[in-house]
């Protein structure tokens, strides 16, 4: 049985739903999973873990510095391990932008790290407009608007393709 260390960045809850449902199917596949948030600064030194995992969603544009700086620090662990990268965010509801090659966010990303991860995924976000402050809300809205997305400022959204997410734990499973 390996151990999958899955490191998350979120602002709002969304990746760690996504981090849940992939614990639950690769623990299903046989691996035993750890959860840990970046935000809390965890180390890998002394961690005994055979494969990794980092997810992060995207806010105005950019994933948390915390998940750059931790890559920034931690490349060597990563590239000695069998790895993935994900990234979270409502753009990736597209079609034409839901792949790794094809998700702007993703693609700026990885040009601004050195790590390589060797696999890579991209899930389409959640927007919970009552939960969102008014600037917040108002922003969404009319990124939403610009987007032909929904406005609704009563509305939640998940856009969250959950087989897509689904089909990567099991991925993980199998590295
Ligand atoms: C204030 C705010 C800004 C956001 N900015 C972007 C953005 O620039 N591009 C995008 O595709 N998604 C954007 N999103 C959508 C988030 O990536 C999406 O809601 C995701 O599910 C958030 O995950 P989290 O709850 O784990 O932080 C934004 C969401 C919020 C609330």
């Amino acid at each position: 049985m390996a151990k999958v260390l899955i490191l998350y960045s979120t602002t709002d809850g969304h990746t760690v739903e996504i981090c849940k449902r992939l614990t639950s199917t690769i623990e299903q596949a046989g691996d035993s999973v750890e959860m840990l948030d970046l935000k809390d600064g965890p180390s890998l030194e002394g961690r005994e873990f055979d494969k990794v995992v980092i997810g992060a969603s995207i806010r105005y544009g950019k994933h948390q510095p915390v998940v750059s700086k931790f890559i920034r620090e931690n490349q060597a662990t990563l590239e000695a391990h069998p790895n993935a990268l994900f990234s979270v965010n409502v753009v990736a509801r597209k079609p034409e932008k839901n792949t790794p090659e094809t998700n702007p966010y993703l693609q700026k990303f990885l040009k601004q790290i050195d790590w390589q991860p060797q696999n890579l995924g991209v899930f389409a976000g959640k927007i919970v407009y009552p939960a969102l402050g008014p600037l917040d809300r108002t922003m969404i809205r009319f990124i939403m608007w610009m987007t032909k997305g929904p406005t609704d400022p009563t509305g939640t959204y998940e856009f969250t393709d959950w087989n897509k997410v689904d089909e990567f734990g099991r991925m993980v499973a199998a590295l």
